[in-house]
């Protein structure tokens, strides 16, 4: 049986591998879990939460990347496989030290031990490294992230091929984009537009959208795609590097309030705010995903309505209070 390691696997990403992966593999998780601190800008400093692993079977520990601890604990679990999905994933951050000490610091160690562990390492990068950069957005194409969140998935990136360079190891990053889908519940207000607007359409309100939301374009991908990714990454042999993952396709927010009021048979109209995140937003993202279908095999399955729609009963679960 493989060992497969998953950090930040009580988060919304990491919690879906898990249990993905625990049906045929040893899997430990390792996450820092939530307490109730939170960064100035009021959200929570971390986002797991142990309801998204109920029905986990395998092994949970509950510490911080960046200890010493933690790292001693994967060393003696010696996994095949790490999937490495422990971040503040928050694109909102203001608390630039924080925030570099546990996305990019941290994974020094990560690189690291895979390598004297010879365990396969595929890590979570972002699209919020492109910025503004022109879409479809392509691996080493005018990357120029807007905020920090961003910057330190690009030096993720910079590390890993350096030291891939450096020790001929083959690390694989995989850049997502808006990723939406079960288990994303417990990122609170930082979760996709999909739970929000299907909640405030199920509390028998118009969704509140940002003015212009018309034109505001993302390549949205639901997270059975981004298991796939994952699973194909580590299927793919003698392949290292950065891939993007998304759809290929651009769809704008005011398509996800259209779609759930079409699914939900519903005509409240729209309700429109100003973006205070104008500055440091991205209004045009759209993956070029040509090296990841060819090198990883991986192929998107889920159009923005399919996925939505297949998310549904879980957004009205959650509406329930079930
Ligand atoms: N969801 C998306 O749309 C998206 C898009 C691009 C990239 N990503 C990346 O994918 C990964 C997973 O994202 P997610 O959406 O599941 O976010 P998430 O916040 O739900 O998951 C991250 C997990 O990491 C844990 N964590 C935070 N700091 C930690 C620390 N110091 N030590 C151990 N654990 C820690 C959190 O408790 C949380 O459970 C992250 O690296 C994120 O940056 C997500």
């Amino acid at each position: 049986m493989k060992k497969i390691l998953v950090t930040g696997g009580a988060g919304f990403i990491g919690s879906n591998l898990a249990k993905h992966f625990v049906k045929n593999a040893e899997v430990l998780v390792i996450d820092i879990f939530r307490s109730t601190e939170t960064f100035a800008n009021g959200n929570l400093k971390s986002f797991g939460h142990f309801k998204n692993l109920l029905g986990f079977s395998g092994e949970i520990y509950c510490g911080d990347i960046c200890d010493k601890e933690t790292i001693k604990k994967i060393c003696d679990f010696d996994p095949d496989v790490i999937f490495h999905e422990a971040a503040i994933s928050d694109t909102t951050v203001a608390e630039q030290n924080e925030l570099l000490q546990v996305n990019l610091n941290s994974f020094d160690e990560l690189l690291k031990i895979s390598r004297e562990l010879q365990a396969k390492l595929i890590y979570a990068s972002s699209g919020a490294v492109y910025g503004s950069a022109p879409a479809p957005q392509k691996v080493d194409n005018g990357e120029s992230p807007r905020n920090i969140y961003g910057f330190s998935k690009l030096m993720m990136d910079y590390k890993a091929r350096q030291f891939d360079r450096k020790n001929h190891t083959k690390t694989i990053g995989l850049r997502y984009f808006n990723v939406y889908g079960g288990g994303e519940y417990f990122k609170n207000t930082t979760a996709s537009m999909v739970l929000g607007f299907g909640l405030q359409i199920l509390s028998g309100k118009a969704p509140r959208l940002f003015h212009g939301s018309n034109e505001i374009f993302r390549d949205f991908v639901y997270i059975k795609d981004v298991i796939a990714a994952n699973e194909a990454a580590m299927q793919a042999e003698d392949v290292g590097g950065v891939f993007n993952v998304g759809t290929g396709k651009a769809r704008s927010f005011q398509d996800i309030a259209d779609i759930l009021q079409g699914l939900l048979g519903t005509d409240y109209g729209n309700d429109y705010i100003p973006n205070p995140f104008a500055g440091q937003y991205q209004f045009f993202t759209q993956a070029d995903i040509a090296s990841t279908v060819e090198e990883l095999e991986y192929k998107p399955q889920w159009s923005l309505e399919d996925g939505i729609a297949d998310y549904l009963p879980e957004i009205k679960a959650i509406a329930e209070g079930k």
